[in-house]
């Protein structure tokens, strides 16, 4: 008889995961679909980092790295980490395999059973997992009606809480938290030993007419903050898995322990393939960000005035949040434009206060985005439910 996953009996943290996770396993878009759904660059990595990776390769780099990252690579972004006084040394930094890792050590370096996480939510689902399956108890603390954090509820929920986890620019709303917002959050932690993690994955990607603020330039949340950052978006490295965190050496060396003991050390010729990312000059990603600047332009325009539709305008990332009208739950609303041919996220999949609303990504085509779209108003125009 041949075993089947029924056959075996999965830990029970893979079990509460099974029962509350609402992240779906992708596949790639069928023939004749357009995929609005990856958040996922569509541009090539600028070939210098290739050749950079190449060359390390052909040079020898093909053992294992220091466990923490290689010297150089920590100590050049440590050099360019945000904030003032923020020249933190290599030690207060971690190389990580992408955000997910940076994300993952530090979830389960500081969190247990007994713990309890704020995430305000709608936000990316990868977070409340990753507490999950370390025993923590998820307290999502849903946004206000303008998709910015609620700080009355924010003030309710945050005593006693182990930790608060975000995402600025938001992925999937596309808000950029304030200046005013971060600070209100340092004050309501003031005294607290709450721990923040900042996920600032799409730090570069912010649209004319917003400013974006690091958590590492707040000062009262500097010295509580766990700040994790990717080469995924900014580069267009998804595949490559390298990202890093950076914070209080105390919290560093707590992620550190669990990312060593997960994963070992990260591949040698992909961090200096990473240094030569960070030593590029800004008009080596410059293209790409005007891309998505015009692609965002194309969205907001072709939503605007689309009935029983509605988007907040993206401030930064590559997302749009579109709130629809219509009684259906988004897993439905979802599988119903999967079969007229574009392929969206369920809000839902960001959380509870996510129903109602569908994410389209535009790190996609402007031909695919016209015709995603166009899709997406014909399914609302004729069949508001
Ligand atoms: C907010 C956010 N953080 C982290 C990640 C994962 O990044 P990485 O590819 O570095 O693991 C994503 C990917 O979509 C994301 O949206």
């Amino acid at each position: 008889m041949s075993a089947t996953v029924e056959h075996w009996a999965p830990a029970g943290r893979i079990l509460d995961l099974r029962r509350t996770s609402t992240r779906p396993a992708l596949a790639p878009a069928p023939a004749g679909a357009v995929s609005l759904a990856m958040g996922e660059p569509d541009f090539p990595t600028p070939p210098e980092v290739v050749a950079a990776a190449e060359r390390a390769l052909r040079d020898g780099h093909t053992h294992y790295a220091d466990q923490s990252g290689l010297p150089a690579l920590r100590a050049a972004i440590a050099d360019r980490l945000p904030g003032p006084a923020a020249r933190r040394s290599p030690d207060e930094v971690l190389v990580t395999h992408g955000a997910t890792a940076a994300l993952t050590a530090t979830i389960f370096g500081m969190i247990g059973p007994g713990d309890r996480v704020v995430i305000p939510e709608p936000t990316y689902s990868l977070y409340a997992d990753l507490v999950t399956l370390a025993g923590g108890t998820v307290d999502f603390v849903p946004l206000d009606g303008s998709l910015h954090w609620d700080l009355d509820r924010l003030a309710s929920a945050l005593p006693g809480a182990a930790m608060v986890v975000f995402s600025n620019p938001a992925n999937p709303t596309g808000i950029v938290h304030r200046d005013d917002e971060l600070r209100a959050l340092g004050r309501l932690l003031e005294g607290s030993r709450t721990v923040v993690v900042a996920d600032e994955a799409y730090h570069r990607l912010v649209y004319p007419g917003y400013t974006f603020r690091s958590a590492l330039e707040i000062e009262s949340l500097r010295e509580r903050t766990v700040y994790v950052q990717t080469f995924s978006k900014t580069y267009a490295m998804t595949g490559w898995r390298v990202g890093y965190l950076a914070g209080p050496a105390g919290l560093v060396e707590v992620a550190a322990r669990v990312h060593r003991t997960m994963n070992g050390s990260l591949n040698t010729a992909v961090q200096l393939a990473a240094l030569r990312a960070l030593e590029l000059p800004d008009t080596a990603i410059e293209p790409m960000l005007a891309a998505y600047r015009r692609r965002r332009a194309l969205v907001v325009d072709e939503l605007a005035g689309a009935p029983g539709l509605d988007l907040t305008p993206p401030e930064g990332a590559f997302y749009g949040f579109v709130r629809y009208a219509a009684e259906a739950p988004a897993s439905e609303v979802t599988r119903d434009l999967a079969e007229r041919g574009v392929l969206v996220r369920a809000g839902s999949e960001y959380g509870p206060s996510g129903q109602g609303h569908v994410r389209i990504s535009f790190a996609a085509s402007e031909p695919d985005l016209r015709t995603g779209i166009e899709r997406l108003r014909e399914y609302f125009a004729a069949d508001p439910m």
